[in-house]
């Protein structure tokens, strides 16, 4: 996979109700304020459809608000097949999201498509390799999330927006 050549992103963690919605978010608003929301497409997904139809987690919510994001409404839904060839990368959000995605990914075209999150994050910066669950969490593990991800998706638009 040619990273450059990335025009369309699925942001994916298990329950698509805290960290891919907010990286979603992030990266709509960080696409937003660069002018570049009709270059890349961007949507999540979960690897259970456990929360189906449901907002994002009124606590992600409430770290993105801190954080000063503009908070889009986007619906929890299930990873789908059809996702490997709607999408040209998508990242997972910690190992055991990975080993799901690329469970479902039919082929290795489609398993070609999948990184983690954190090969975006500097490792001077963050000492994260995956990004942490915050379901069980506080507050201050929600910020966290949001801090992570908002450093992982201002890397993620210079790699496959270079000369932006
Ligand atoms: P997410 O967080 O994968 O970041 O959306 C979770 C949401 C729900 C559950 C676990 C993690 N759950 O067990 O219901």
């Amino acid at each position: 996979m040619m990273i450059q050549s990335v025009s369309s992103v699925l942001f994916v963690c298990l329950g698509n109700i805290c960290r891919s919605p907010a990286a979603e978010i992030i990266f709509r608003n960080l696409l937003e304020r660069a002018g570049l929301s009709d270059v890349i497409r961007v949507d999540s997904a979960g690897t259970m459809g456990y929360h189906e139809g449901s907002l994002p987690d009124s606590r992600m919510i409430a770290a993105l608000g801190r954080h000063g994001f503009n908070v889009y409404s986007t619906y929890s839904r299930p990873l789908h097949p059809e996702d490997f060839i709607r999408y040209d990368l998508i990242l997972g959000m910690d190992n055991d999201n990975l080993h799901d995605i690329k469970r479902l990914a039919p082929d290795s075209i489609a398993k070609a498509k999948v990184a983690p999150m954190c090969q975006f994050v500097d490792t001077n910066k963050f000492r994260d390799r995956e990004v942490p669950d915050p379901y069980y969490g506080d507050p201050r593990d929600f910020d966290h999330v949001v801090e992570l991800l908002d450093h992982a998706c201002s890397n993620l638009i210079k790699v496959i927006v270079p000369n932006h």
